[in-house]
């Protein structure tokens, strides 16, 4: 009885412990004693290892809902309709303790309005370890799935990659960038798992994150955002149902757009449709200034306003939009100070 218990904390030592590769190098013999020594220990210490290395367990995985909260508040600009819903969507899901499905966003929106940026404060508030996490996975269309040709390979190996890491950690994240260039048929190879399945050859899914980002969506999404503009509405004034029917037309019936091909939404396989507004030129001042203050700079109004000046704005005559949103900020603030 007591060997067995030994062989089973050995086992999961190195299962969860990634010692097995620590150990590699060394005789099998020394090995052997180092692991019985530390078995005696672990014995009386069993949960010691889950604070060393990441494992699938709460110690690494728990959502917090004010670090999302005060995250999305602080550091996400002008998105007020996406931050009410990433909060919502998230927080509803992870207090269920029984998902009838996984949980899956859609992001959409323009170029540098923080699509990218709110994926990865999702995964700091769930994961320890972010979006350094092994159970965080980023998937982008151009660079894992490049050629068309290859479609197939990519399909079975997306599906045993998804399959592979939810049987590992069923609270798995995976996060597909660049959608709307991804295959259709690849879309189509991963609906079973974002389906109201139980289990799918034996592995739930229920318990994983998919979020989609894409560009899809966005024009129409600027466009209400400049209809209220010069109706001299606030920004904060646009709620979601103006921007729901506008975007779910524009993903459809853009045929360019890889989610208009699959039956994702028409069989409401995504939870939430998340609208990214444009960015506009207070925004780029303020992203100016939090990364100054991520440089650990003080940070200084008259070089964010050189900054946010010297960037292009749409429409021409108005210039209430920027063009690249706040992504150049980070390179452009390097010529400033
Ligand atoms: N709304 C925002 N609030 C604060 N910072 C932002 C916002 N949008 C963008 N940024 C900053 O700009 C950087 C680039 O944004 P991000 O990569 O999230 O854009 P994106 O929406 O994914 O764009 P793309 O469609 O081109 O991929 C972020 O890392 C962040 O520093
Ligand atoms: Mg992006």
């Amino acid at each position: 009885m007591k060997h067995r218990r030994k062989h089973a904390v050995l086992l999961w030592m190195l299962i969860c412990s990634g010692l097995a590769e620590a150990i590699e190098p060394i005789s099998t013999s020394i090995a052997v004693g180092m692991a019985a020594a530390l078995t005696g220990f672990l014995a009386s210490y069993p949960n010691i290892l889950y604070y060393f290395h990441e494992c699938c367990r709460p110690e690494w995985i728990s959502f917090n809902k004010t670090d999302l909260n005060v995250d999305l508040q602080r550091k996400l600009f002008g998105q007020h309709i996406a931050s009410r819903i990433i909060l919502k969507a998230v927080n509803g899901f992870m207090n269920n303790d029984n998902p009838k499905k996984p949980l899956v966003l859609s992001l959409h929106g323009w170029t540098g309005t923080g699509k990218n940026f709110v994926s990865k404060m999702i995964a700091e508030s769930l994961y320890k370890e972010g979006m350094n996490s092994n159970f965080v996975h980023v998937f982008t269309s151009e660079l894992h799935f490049p050629h068309a040709h290859q479609i197939d390979t990519y399909k079975s190996q997306l599906q045993q990659w998804i399959k592979g890491n939810v049987t590992n950690c069923p609270q798995s994240m995976f996060i597909f960038d660049e959608m709307d260039k991804m295959h259709p048929g690849l879309i189509d190879s991963i609906k079973p798992y974002l389906d109201y399945y139980d289990k799918l050859d034996g592995v739930s899914y229920r318990k994983a994150i998919f979020i989609f980002l894409s560009n899809a969506g966005g024009e129409s999404i600027i466009q209400t955002a400049l209809d209220f503009w010069k109706a001299g509405r606030g920004r904060e004034e646009i709620e979601l149902s103006d921007l729901e029917t506008a975007l779910s037309l524009s993903v459809f019936n853009n045929k360019k757009s890889g989610l208009w091909h699959t039956s994702l939404i028409d069989k409401n396989l995504v939870d939430f449709f998340v609208p990214f507004l444009p960015l506009e030129y207070k925004h780029v001042v303020q992203c100016a200034l939090a990364e100054m203050e991520a440089r650990d700079l003080e940070p200084d109004t008259s070089i964010a306003d050189q900054v946010a000046r010297d960037l292009i704005y749409f429409p021409k005559s108005e210039r209430v939009f920027s063009v690249t949103g706040c992504k150049t900020i980070v390179s452009k603030l390097d010529y400033y100070v």
